[in-house]
């Protein structure tokens, strides 16, 4: 049988380039290469594109030379159905200067291995959905409530999930009346709060505040890196639980729970997720953690049960982690869900029985699986209304903006 053309997108303009660049690397070196030839696809921080074997070595990006032997600059035909990635050649005859399209692969599949703005928010799903390409990832939809935390809680306040109390705000409201701002937080919510950029990940812009003073400081930095702020109650060093869950249309299994341990702080910060494994990073596989959380079976069946709860709400497609916190009485809140999360949870599933390779096939299943289910919904509803119809006239400016005919 032919070999699956499986394209492994990573990078990105997002705050977390570099920790999706390990968590693509990583998971582009598991790929069984009985089954697939994998084309790993660089997206730097200007959004230009790039294929090739030197995109496997990590020393690559350390720093990166768009020139070096064995990276090619492509893009991707947004055909319905071609998934080529396209190299524009310069041409060198003497009556032909121009550039010549080479077409590089025709991917079959995509796993997004991005996490962020212009990744894991809908943005490259939806570029999948354009190209009829198949991509291992939650849909357009739930990318995108995923990724943003305030409309994230809105839908689970709606599904009566367990979370914590919060209220939002804008950096347009920030910036003219901070102390309306404040005076909302103080309405709804007692301090500790946490406050956070709606849109990021990996804790980057994430602060707690004790005080209106500490609000102050921790508004400004949220602000900074987001247009619209969430602001939450505040729990005191809780115990936090991880489960990642794998699955599509209905179909979800749990894997074991993770309980994160270098929590040194007020929160798990990015140096706890990514720097706490000794020399050289390895993503989120990095961080210290007992598996599985020590938390009680019970808790843990509610965890796993909660988790394809929440996978199936956002109608999620692949593998996702959701984390939580907990405190001391037992309250469960849930704190996110992350729909490409770091290092693809491999290290969940590989405790849970399913080795990195065997995981990613999933990911390919569960891709080929949507993508054929979604070409059979019918896009072929035909009608004779454009027969016959006359708008008249002509268009633009000179027509007034006045069009003929009649619709509706
Ligand atoms: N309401 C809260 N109370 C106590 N700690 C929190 C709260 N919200 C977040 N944290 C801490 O901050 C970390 C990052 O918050 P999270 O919402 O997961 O943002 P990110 O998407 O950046 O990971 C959490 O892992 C936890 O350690
Ligand atoms: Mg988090």
């Amino acid at each position: 049988m032919a070999k699956i053309q499986l394209g492994v997108m990573f990078g990105s303009r997002t705050c977390e380039h570099e920790v999706s660049i390990i968590s693509g690397v990583q998971l582009a070196r598991a790929a069984d290469r009985e089954k697939y030839d994998v084309w790993p696809i660089y997206i730097d921080k200007d959004g230009r594109w790039y294929t090739g074997d030197k995109l496997l070595d990590i020393k690559t990006y350390t720093p990166f030379d768009p020139y070096a032997k064995g990276i090619t600059r492509v893009t991707l035909d947004l055909t319905a159905g071609s998934g080529a990635l396209i190299s524009y050649q310069q041409n060198n005859g003497l009556f032909n200067k121009g550039v010549t399209p080479v077409t590089v692969c025709k991917l079959d599949c995509v796993i997004p291995v991005m996490h962020g703005l212009h990744g894991e928010d809908g943005t490259i799903q939806g570029l999948m959905e354009l190209a009829n390409i198949p991509y291992s990832s939650t849909g357009v939809g739930g990318s995108a409530i995923g990724m943003d935390k305030i409309m994230m809680k809105q839908v689970f306040r709606g599904m009566n999930f367990p979370i914590l109390p919060d209220i939002f705000a804008l950096r347009s409201q920030w910036q003219a009346d901070p102390d309306a701002v404040i005076a909302r937080v103080e309405e709804k919510l007692d301090y500790p709060v946490f406050c956070k950029p709606a849109c990021l990940g990996s804790s980057i812009g994430v602060s707690r505040a004790n005080d209106r003073e500490g609000l102050r400081e921790s508004l400004d930095l949220a602000f900074s890196y987001d247009r619209r702020v969430l602001i939450e109650k505040g729990l005191d060093r809780p115990i936090e639980v991880n489960c990642s869950v794998l699955g599509y249309d209905g179909e979800t299994q749990a894997s074991v729970t993770e309980m994160p341990t270098t929590a040194s702080g007020d929160l798990l910060d990015f140096a706890d997720k990514y720097l706490s494994g000794g020399g050289g990073s390895k993503g989120m596989a990095s961080l210290q953690r007992v598996m599985p959380a020590p938390v009680g079976d019970e808790m843990v069946k509610r965890i796993e049960k909660l988790s394809c709860d929440v996978f199936n709400a956002l109608d999620c497609k692949g593998v996702v982690r959701i984390d939580y916190m907990l405190t001391g009485e037992d309250e469960l809140y849930i704190t996110e869900i992350n729909t490409i999360p770091g290092s693809m949870a491999f290290y969940l599933w590989n405790e849970s029985g399913l080795p990195y390779p065997k995981l990613i096939d999933k990911l390919v299943e569960y891709a080929q699986k949507a993508h054929a289910d979604k070409n059979e919904n019918n896009y072929a509803f035909t009608s004779d209304i454009l027969n016959g119809v006359s708008l008249g006239g002509k268009t633009g400016a000179k027509n007034g903006g006045k069009l003929g005919g009649k619709l509706g």
